[in-house]
């Protein structure tokens, strides 16, 4: 039997480790919250979703990361350029990367937890990344039924101490976001990441677009990717945006 959990009553949160990302969300994401991360390609999804994952392991707290997409092999070799050592982490079962079938997560929704994560878990509350759902949303026939699996997945993830986010592509919009679909509404907060043009250069930033009984930033800010992704909040961005 799962205990029941609600999503934190108590306003805990849970540091995401992300450098000023923290600071606009009321120091973390609300403790067994699903988080949308989405964005046009190449804006730095998966690299948000994996620092999430990598800071936590740093701070005691394991973490798993589904992916439909991208192979772990090639995700470790890619974020080792940011210094990220991701590989000794998973030697010690603080990180685990998978690579499934988008059909078979709703296998381990189904079979509670399969083969995620060790057992014993009731003594660690986990991290989870599904990096996308817009693999998933492909084989579902309907918005209705998007919004309906989003909502299983997000109640068995809070059910199983797991505070996640989940990563969704969107078209790159010219200034600003472009509304995904049925997932925004299914989950507790948005993020959404930019990259704009202006003249011969793009730009990076970031939005919270939505993060429930928390009293966020309204700003777009910008962010980097040097070693890993560091958030501007005190920056100002493009001024016409
Ligand atoms: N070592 C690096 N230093 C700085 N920036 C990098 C480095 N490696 C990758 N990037 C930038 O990060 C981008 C990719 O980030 P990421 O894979 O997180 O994006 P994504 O939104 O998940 O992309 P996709 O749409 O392909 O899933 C690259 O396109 C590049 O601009
Ligand atoms: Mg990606």
């Amino acid at each position: 039997m799962v205990e029941q959990v609600s999503a934190s009553q108590d306003g805990e949160r849970i540091e995401t480790g992300i450098t000023g990302l923290d600071e606009m969300i009321e120091g973390g994401f609300r403790k067994y919250n699903t988080i949308l991360v989405t964005g046009g390609c190449g804006t730095g999804k998966s690299t948000l979703a994996m620092q999430y994952i990598y800071e936590g392991a740093k701070m005691g707290q394991p973490g798993v990361y589904i992916s439909f997409e991208e192979y772990p092999e090639d995700m470790k070799t890619n974020f080792a350029r940011y210094g990220w050592d991701i590989a000794s982490l998973e030697m010690k079962g603080m990180v685990k990367i998978m690579h499934i079938e988008p059909q078979d997560v709703m296998r381990l929704i189904k079979e509670d937890y399969g083969s995620l994560v060790a057992r014993g878990k009731d003594t660690h509350e986990y991290r989870i990344v599904i990096d996308s759902i817009s693999s998933v949303e492909a084989m579902v026939e309907s918005n209705f039924e998007t919004r309906k699996f989003i909502m299983e997945l997000s109640s068995w993830l809070r059910e199983n101490k797991c505070t996640s986010i989940i990563v969704s592509e969107t078209e790159q919009g010219p200034s600003q976001y472009v509304r995904h679909g049925a997932v925004e509404f299914a989950v507790d907060g948005v993020i959404v990441l930019y990259n704009i043009r202006r003249k011969n250069t793009r730009h990076r930033a970031l939005e919270i677009l939505k993060m429930r009984g928390t009293n966020h930033d309204s700003k777009i800010v910008p962010f980097s990717i040097k070693k890993g992704i560091d958030v501007l909040p005190d920056q100002k961005f493009l001024s016409d945006i």
